[in-house]
């Protein structure tokens, strides 16, 4: 690690971190007398409004809760680092990738998605593996899950999609994503979540620990050099424990004995020592090979199976610090897509362009107002210089006249930088202003089959099994019935299987186009059981 480093993860370790030892104080700093009797007429008397320091006292604890995630509420973070095992620059400008003497300080927080805070971990649900690299040329945040395909194509149906899969509205239950009928509903008239359902349904969706658990970046990203060559990547973290998962009767078992479970898992195993490492991995398609793929690198839904572009690894994360304080620092870390580092780009991928417009915007709320970044565990190591002012809780004093661009007068940011800027990449674009997808977003069963080819005897069991219980869940048979018959297009087989299990009519055998493997060769490709 050089000097710069380690200053910028000790900066990180001591940012505003307090220990509260001395005598106890108001807010304002003025000593307390008593903090266990309100100030009063008399001993039996009323109490007065004059006690400010009960009143103060009180008044924080009502304001003590914030908003809770609208998805992804209930999570456990770490510190930690990353190492690049070698240099990347041919691909990317990043300098958190430009070999191993860079080591960059990390924050990862693991969440489940559908639950609110309080929720039970082994619940059946994604898992969120979202991890924010404080590197010397900003922020990057990479927020992924542990499945590597998502439910929608387009992110203006997120909204549809979370409103389907959360407790329902008039009684608020189930806490868990799978078993309701507004997600069998939404699933049965959204064809396109085929894919990320099987994933839902097997036992990725109830892993044995976070450190036993991959992580995707889904998307297709893009890696830009400093000559302005951009590569496709896709990002894989693989645990160099293995990847577990629970077994369903396991997992309903431990929601009541501990709901913590992952959580503690992840804390006391850092806390013996034992350190949770996992590699990074990329899958790289030179610009000019974009098209080369029977689904599209654009489509949020397909993963690129291995055996067509390998998974090269490039790094290692270790997570060896738990934070001092959950909320200030697991509840208020703030993850964006936007947040990227030069050498780090976006595609057009629809389902990642609505993220990066959805992520700040809800921190806007949740985080009250436009300064959350200068909270610690969000402020970058490297130097925040910019025109921006006031706004909530404003934490900097800046001083001088000016607060705009350009400015002769000093005090605001009068210059920009020559190098180590953010560069969009240079990509021609041109098209009618439409709503309609593309006919290469319109295979939705071809990599479900894929995935459930890939499975063992026992693999496939579970996931029939978890089909039978959560469609069983589900009370209007007509939305059962649809459901069933959708996964027909996968497999009937497998379709009759699980309506056998649920005890409504067999779907019939779709057959036709639909039902045609586009990729026979693929069989037993998957990317996730690499
Ligand atoms: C939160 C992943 C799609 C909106 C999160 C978090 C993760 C995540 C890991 C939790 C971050 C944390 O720990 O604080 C993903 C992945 C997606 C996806 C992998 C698809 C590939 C979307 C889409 C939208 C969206 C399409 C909106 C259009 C949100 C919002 C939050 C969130 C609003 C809460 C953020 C906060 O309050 O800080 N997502 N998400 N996500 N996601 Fe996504």
């Amino acid at each position: 690690m050089t000097d710069r480093e380690q200053d910028a993860k000790e900066r990180l370790l001591e940012q505003d971190r307090t220990d509260s030892r001395g005598p106890l104080t108001t807010d304002t700093g003025v000593r307390v007398e008593d903090t266990d009797n309100s100030l009063s007429v008399g001993e039996r008397g009323p109490t007065l409004l004059e006690d400010f320091h009960a009143r103060e006292k009180i008044t924080h604890f009502d304001h003590e809760r914030i908003p809770e995630r609208v998805v992804h509420a209930r999570g456990a973070g770490a510190y930690g680092h990353f190492t690049p095992y070698e240099d990347l620059s041919d691909l990317t400008a990043a300098h958190f990738l430009s070999g191993p003497d860079v080591t960059t300080p990390v924050f990862v927080r693991f969440s489940t998605v559908a639950g609110s805070r309080g929720s039970a971990d082994t619940v059946r649900d994604v898992r969120g593996f979202a991890v924010k690299f404080y590197t010397e040329q900003g922020n990057y945040d990479l927020v992924g899950n542990n499945m590597p395909v998502f439910f929608i194509q387009d992110g203006i149906k997120f909204p549809d999609f979370v409103h389907a899969v959360k407790p329902e509205p008039h009684n608020e239950i189930p806490q868990a994503q799978s078993a309701h009928d507004t997600l069998w509903d939404f699933v049965g008239l959204q064809p396109e979540t085929t894919h990320m359902i099987m994933w839902l349904m097997s036992d990725r969706a109830i892993p044995r620990s976070y450190r036993t658990m991959q992580g995707f970046g889904v998307h297709t990203f893009r890696f830009v050099n400093t000559q302005g060559r951009g590569t496709f990547v896709k990002f894989h973290w693989k645990p160099l424990l293995g990847t577990h998962s629970l077994v369903w009767d396991e997992a309903q078992r431990i929601q009541g004995k501990d709901p913590d479970f992952n959580r503690r898992d992840l804390w006391e195993s850092i806390e013996r020592g034992q350190y949770p490492e996992w590699e990074l991995g990329v899958q790289l398609v030179p610009e000019e090979n974009e098209h080369d793929f029977d689904f599209d690198l654009l489509d949020a839904t397909k993963i690129i199976p291995e055996e067509q572009v390998p998974v090269r690894p490039v790094g290692r994360l270790v997570l060896d610090r738990n934070p001092d304080n959950f909320f200030a620092e697991t509840e208020q870390v703030a993850f964006h897509t936007a947040n990227v580092v030069p050498g780090i780009d976006f595609t057009n991928d629809p389902l990642l362009q609505a993220r990066n417009f959805s992520y700040l915007d809800t921190q806007l709320l949740r985080l009250g107002g436009s300064n959350f970044q200068q909270i610690p565990v969000n402020r970058p190591v490297s130097e925040v210089s910019n025109n921006q002012r006031d706004g909530f809780a404003q934490h900097r004093v800046h001083r001088g006249q000016t607060s705009y661009f350009p400015n002769s007068l000093g005090g605001g940011c009068p210059a920009l930088a020559d190098e180590g800027v953010y560069r969009h990449y240079t990509e021609k674009v041109e098209g009618a202003k439409i709503r309609k997808r593309a006919e290469s977003f319109k295979d939705h069963y071809s990599q479900a089959r894929l995935f459930l080819n890939s499975l063992a005897d026992w693999e496939r069991e579970h996931l029939v099994a978890a089909f039978r219980f959560e469609l069983g869940k589900c009370e209007e048979l007509a939305v059962r019935q649809r459901a069933v018959a959708n996964l027909a297009h996968v497999d009937h087989g497998l379709a009759v299987e699980v309506a056998e299990g649920l005890g409504v009519e067999p779907p019939e055998d779709p057959g036709g186009a639909r039902h045609t493997d586009t990729s026979p060769a693929l069989s037993q490709a998957n990317t996730a059981f690499g």
